[in-house]
């Protein structure tokens, strides 16, 4: 009910005739809108004042800041955050990333001293992801992945020893180590070779898992490599202690750029069309989530968050039993970045904004360039 209604409603009933259901606004009336119904309110303080349903009134339930917070079915805590953390090669290096504000590549002798100040302030949980920079270190088959003394494998042994309490997720893919930058092997003609890939994709997964990783998460999209992964688990002995998430649905697009920049893997030729999902393809992306839930994925993610938000509520949907993650992208975290420095909003109201958005969807971890931030943002 507009006010102007209300105001009338109001003098017809304060009249005495709100039998009347004339509301044409009575010209001959001189008083302001306003001072009627100021007149009203001194007049008629004890009857209920408004004529609607009485479920039209909702102010009262989110007046106070807690009773806002308790209208989310899902509050932000520092529990659902995971950072991503990438780690080069090269040992001493700490290098920020133009295209990812506030992100860096860090070698070995640098992730202690980087990690130390944020697992002081409650970060739970990081995902590693290697980033080969010696020039000899990528090849066809991406050899590189699993290399025992490679900074991903390093990685899992040095946090698992100087952070006993934080839960170590791995990345697994094979971009970041093939010569082209593709996702997996290939065929002649620069396809996936699929069975090929799913194999070497779940070697990798094995050999993070064994060195210590609480959780895999493939990112390479081959058809089948969370039953390959679930199997070689269970054949190793260690299904019962990992997590396998999977990257879902994840989608192509534009919004990975800035993590290409980083992880140096942007593919040498074509894109990854033919392997991610296709932006309006949401009944693939419910096969996929079908699918990898029969095949043993222990969390399912969903991939950009922002634009995909009726993905993650069919993972919700679909997914009903398990957590449902979401990555919040390199591209949709350099582009508050870039909106917040242009002036068109605050980057910390943004950042929750999006982030609520995800968890509202359905989303219960989140992963989030935004964690630092978050973890002084948030009291828990
Ligand atoms: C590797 C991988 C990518 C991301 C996560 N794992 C890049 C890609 O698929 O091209 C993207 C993460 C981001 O943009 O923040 N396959
Ligand atoms: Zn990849």
């Amino acid at each position: 009910m507009s006010f102007s209604n209300l105001v009338n409603d109001l003098s017809y009933r304060n009249r005495g005739d709100s039998n009347n259901t004339d509301r044409t606004v009575d010209t001959r009336q001189t008083r302001s809108q306003y001072s009627r119904a100021q007149s009203y309110v001194s007049t008629a303080a004890t009857s209920v004042s408004i004529s609607g349903d009485i479920s039209s009134q909702l102010h009262g339930g989110y007046s106070h800041p807690l009773a806002r917070a308790w209208q989310a079915e899902r509050q932000l805590t520092k529990s659902m955050l995971i950072y991503p953390v990438f780690i080069t090669d090269n040992p001493d290096e700490e290098t920020s990333i133009p295209s990812l504000p506030n992100q860096k590549r860090i070698g070995l002798n640098r992730l202690v001293p980087f990690l130390t100040p944020l697992v002081a302030k409650g970060l739970k949980s990081v995902m590693l992801f290697g980033v080969p920079l010696h020039p000899s270190a990528k090849d066809t088959l991406g050899t590189a992945a699993d290399d025992p003394q490679g900074p991903v494998i390093s990685g899992i042994r040095l946090l698992r020893r100087a952070f006993p309490q934080l839960f170590i997720t791995c990345d697994v893919c094979l971009c970041e180590y093939t010569s082209h930058g593709h996702c997996g092997i290939l065929h002649e003609d620069g396809s996936l070779n699929n069975s090929l890939s799913v194999d070497r994709v779940s070697d990798v997964a094995i050999a993070y898992a064994q060195a210590g990783a609480h959780c895999v998460a493939p990112s390479d999209m081959n058809d089948g490599r969370i039953r390959a992964i679930k199997l070689k688990l269970i054949e190793a002995g260690i299904a019962h202690r990992i997590v396998l998430m999977s990257y879902s649905a994840k989608f192509s697009g534009c919004l990975y750029g800035p993590f290409r920049d980083a992880a140096g893997s942007i593919p040498s030729f074509g894109d990854r069309k033919c392997y991610q999902l296709p932006p309006g393809g949401r009944g693939l992306a419910r096969r996929a989530i079908v699918r990898d839930i029969a095949e043993g994925a222990d969390i399912i993610m969903v991939k950009p968050a922002t634009q995909y938000l009726d993905i993650i509520s069919d993972a919700k949907e679909i997914g009903k039993d398990l957590p449902i993650a979401a990555y919040h992208v390199s591209g949709e975290y350099a582009m508050i970045h870039a909106a917040a420095q242009a002036g068109v909003f605050d980057l910390k109201t943004m950042a929750f904004e999006a982030t609520e958005g995800v968890l509202r969807a359905g989303a219960s971890i989140v992963v989030s360039y935004f964690t630092p931030e978050f973890l002084d943002w948030l009291e828990t």
